[in-house]
């Protein structure tokens, strides 16, 4: 496969997250935000700390010091796109009074990428919410909608110079596990905080999209989902039901109402009559012309019909059950899934084009003697590419592809073993190494790696 098959104006990028990388958390005037006080959290015996291993966020790749080295390696890989996020508590640490000097920090990265040719993409929310604004009910209060939106529009007026921006990263994430599961911060639990969060979230996605377009129309303003790739254990009519259900509520929920067919919950027993009017009474508000729609894919998941539970009649079987091609995350590795997730997008005829803003896999990479050899992230990436490449010759308009992540970051609950990374990170020294899959990636981009670069 080679990088001109993808034609000369298809993106190549790398991707992070404030939350993910930047450590410095109380640096500049930062705010605490959400994920803080979840790692912040203490360990009982009754009570496991909410993230693995015990870890915290601030330990991560201190990006907050070292953005210029990564710029670096970025552009030395050949990536031409970096998309990162802006940390809302770091800019205005209450969530909604300015603090100049968390500006002035993206304003530098800003700076950097230009100077060095390479175009920024910024996410407004990768899901570190500003405390202050959870303790006054975060995503399940229907003010969040003006609270994102003034944010937003004091973002693009401090980042003139950024042409592309993210509304939010993968809803169905921050809101499942943050707002139903309660395994992602803030903690929270329950159908009722579920649905707010998730109205909401797309009430904000369809405001400031037109708040942005409407101060400048030159902007390229879109928002980035989650697509899991759902199939059936077999084709038992009940367990195809079951993967349809789960396929309704891991995608289709969050995505559909923003594209115009509100919201696909008829059959969703889970959902009280007045949970459901409560999505029902403005869904029509919700169609929103996205100038593009980053598409997040990671794997696929099976489910099977659950007599045992007649709200939710759906059984997941973990990856690791049925399969020995597992990442660290537990994920299979099934590269066909990106392709079936973005052959389903077209079939909604959207004429919008499609980003894929992440992909990638998490590994334990070990420095050796030889480096990180990384081979099965090269055959990852190499697997998805062709798949994106096959969907593209069928026709679908994929227009760029960001790798996740440019460097080793936190993982959320998942703490620092998992690394998505092309460099690795330590984390003690902050030292960076790029990986095999880096020099790889490179190659393929036909770009020349500068040696002098480590
Ligand atoms: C996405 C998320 C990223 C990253 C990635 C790998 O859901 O946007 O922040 O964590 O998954 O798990």
């Amino acid at each position: 496969m080679k990088v001109d098959r993808f034609g000369e104006s298809f993106i190549w990028g790398a991707s992070i997250s404030a939350a993910q990388t930047e450590s410095a958390t109380d640096s500049g005037g930062k705010g605490p935000s959400i994920w803080d006080e979840f790692c912040n959290r203490p360990s009982r015996f009754f009570k496991k700390h909410p993230i693995k291993n015990s870890e915290h966020l601030k330990n991560s790749a201190d990006f907050y010091n070292h953005y210029k080295k990564d710029i670096d390696h970025l552009k030395f890989i050949g990536f031409k796109h970096f998309r990162f996020s802006i940390a809302w508590a770091r800019v205005m640490p209450d969530g909604e009074n300015i603090n100049l000097e968390g500006f002035e920090f993206y304003q530098s990265i800003v700076a950097y990428c230009l100077k060095n040719d390479i175009t920024p993409w910024i996410t407004l929310y990768h899901w570190d919410l500003p405390l202050a604004l959870e303790k006054k009910g975060g995503w399940t209060n229907p003010e969040i909608v003006n609270w994102f939106d003034h944010y937003s529009k004091t973002c693009i007026q401090y980042l003139p110079n950024v042409k592309n921006w993210i509304l939010l990263n993968e809803p169905s994430v921050f809101v499942g596990a943050g707002y139903f599961f309660g395994i992602h911060a803030p903690g929270r639990k329950g159908v009722t905080p579920f649905i707010k969060a998730l109205h909401h979230a797309n009430l904000c996605i369809n405001k400031t999209y037109y708040s942005l377009k409407n101060i400048n129309p030159d902007l390229n303003v879109g928002s980035s989902f989650s697509f899991t790739h759902i199939e059936s254990t077999d084709s038992k009519p009940q367990n195809k039901k079951a993967a349809k259900l789960a396929d309704t509520l891991i995608n289709r929920l969050f995505f559909e109402p923003i594209i115009g067919k509100g919201y696909p919950i008829e059959n969703i027993k889970l959902f009280s009559k007045s949970q459901k009017n409560y999505l029902k009474k403005d869904e029509y508000l919700l169609k929103t012309p996205l100038d593009f729609i980053g598409v997040q894919n990671y794997t696929r998941e099976l489910f099977k019909y659950n007599f045992l539970n007649p709200l939710l009649p759906i059984k997941h079987i973990p990856a690791s059950k049925r399969t020995k091609e597992l990442t660290m995350m537990n994920w299979e590795i099934h590269p066909p899934s990106i392709y079936h997730t973005l052959i389903k997008l077209s079939q909604y005829q959207l004429n919008t084009p499609l980003y894929i803003t992440e992909n990638g896999i998490a590994l334990n990479d070990v420095i050796g003697n030889n480096g990180i050899q990384d081979y099965q992230r090269i055959i990852f990436y190499q697997s998805h590419l062709q798949e994106v490449l096959n969907a593209k010759d069928e026709g679908v308009d994929i227009k760029g592809y960001f790798t996740w992540s440019l460097i080793d970051n936190f993982e959320w609950a998942e703490g620092y073993e998992p690394r998505f990374g092309l460099i690795h990170v330590d984390f003690v020294t902050k030292k960076r190494t790029l990986k095999e899959s880096a020099q790889w990636f490179n190659q393929f981009l036909g770009r020349k790696l500068d040696s002098t670069l480590k």
